[in-house]
């Protein structure tokens, strides 16, 4: 790490060509904002942590990341673990300096995970993936979606609502949700493209809505939200349509693992950082025709697809 007083610079957002990355989690995760369309920075900034005599500095810390847009610093550590506890360490040193800087550490499993979500890392035709436990029961699911559109019902009563259900894991929550909801209503379908480690493109819209959704009331549908990156994109792409209003109802929440805050007025259940399938949400297009939300793991690693990205994984 290169420890070099900042004091004055301005530094200029960087591009996957001219950033020297340290190591290749970090030209990935990239890629990954560059698809979301979130600004980056790579290693911006060098926060003295300990000064010696005469001012010198003796320990420093560059956050990986920055991200303008969401004020945010990002560590990725992909180290051992004892590198990793000095990490922490250095991380709340800086937090007492700065208690007014946002930083997130995203540690190995989080972002091999992040990446498994989209399907990459390695995975040889031997891996099975398979159901490990169920997390949310079919009854369960109906009693809360029933909740849920009641509580719609209330909120938009007398107005007449669009739902808008995003693509292809909203399949279930859509059909169920609204079956519940005591309004006259519309419904209309998006898919957004996901990112698949593609070294150009975008986040984009791969089928767009049919209706005109100027004036209207709308309520996105989303199966989960994980670091509300999509859902980001979304609501910016929805706001600029001028619609009368724009709230989300999303059936599951990973709030530990957000990124950028999106607000959801809607939640039906706050999940635990594992990976889930079943009831529309899929790994790698399975498993959508479960009738409940599952865990899974992999018969290759009993930690699920990021124990097997883990160990398997080209990328890392
Ligand atoms: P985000 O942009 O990270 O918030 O990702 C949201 C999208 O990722 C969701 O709409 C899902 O399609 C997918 N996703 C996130 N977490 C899971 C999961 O645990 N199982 C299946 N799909 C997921
Ligand atoms: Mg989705």
């Amino acid at each position: 790490m290169n420890i070099e007083p900042l004091e004055g610079r301005s530094p200029a957002p960087t591009t996957i060509e001219h950033a020297r990355f340290a190591h290749e989690s970090e030209e990935e995760f990239a890629r990954l904002l560059d698809f979301y369309r979130v600004p980056w920075q790579y290693e911006p900034r060098t926060f003295p942590l300990r000064l010696g005599a005469g001012g010198r500095i003796i320990e420093a810390f560059s956050p990986d990341f920055y991200l303008p847009d969401l004020d945010l610093y990002i560590e990725l550590t992909t180290l051992k673990q004892a590198l990793v506890t000095d990490k922490h360490r250095k991380l709340r040193r800086l937090q007492e300096l700065h208690p007014d800087i946002q930083i997130k550490l995203l540690h190995k499993r989080d972002y091999l995970s992040l990446l498994s979500k989209y399907g990459i890392g390695a995975v040889n035709e031997h891996e099975r993936i398979a159901v490990r436990e169920v997390l949310i029961s079919a009854t369960e699911l109906e009693r809360r979606i029933n909740e849920l559109g009641a509580e719609i019902t209330h909120d938009y009563s007398g107005r007449e609502l669009l739902l808008v259900g995003v693509l292809k894991g909203v399949t279930c929550f859509m059909a169920d949700l609204m079956r519940h909801i005591a309004l006259q209503l519309s419904i209309d379908f998006m898919t957004i493209s996901s990112y698949d480690g593609d070294r150009s493109g975008a986040v984009r819209i791969v089928q767009d809505l049919t209706e005109n959704i100027e004036g209207r009331d709308v309520l996105v549908v989303e199966d989960i939200v994980d670091t509300g990156m999509t859902l980001r994109h979304l609501m910016r792409q929805m706001l600029m349509r001028e619609p009368a209003t724009l709230e989300v109802c999303a059936l599951l929440d990973k709030r530990a693992r957000r990124l950028v805050e999106t607000p959801i007025r809607y939640v039906g259940f706050e999940i635990a950082d594992e990976f889930v399938v079943g009831y529309g949400l899929d790994y790698r297009q399975r498993f959508r025709n479960l009738p409940f939300i599952a865990t899974v793991r992999s018969e290759t690693a009993d930690d699920g697809p990021r124990g097997s990205a883990a160990s398997e994984s080209a990328t890392i």
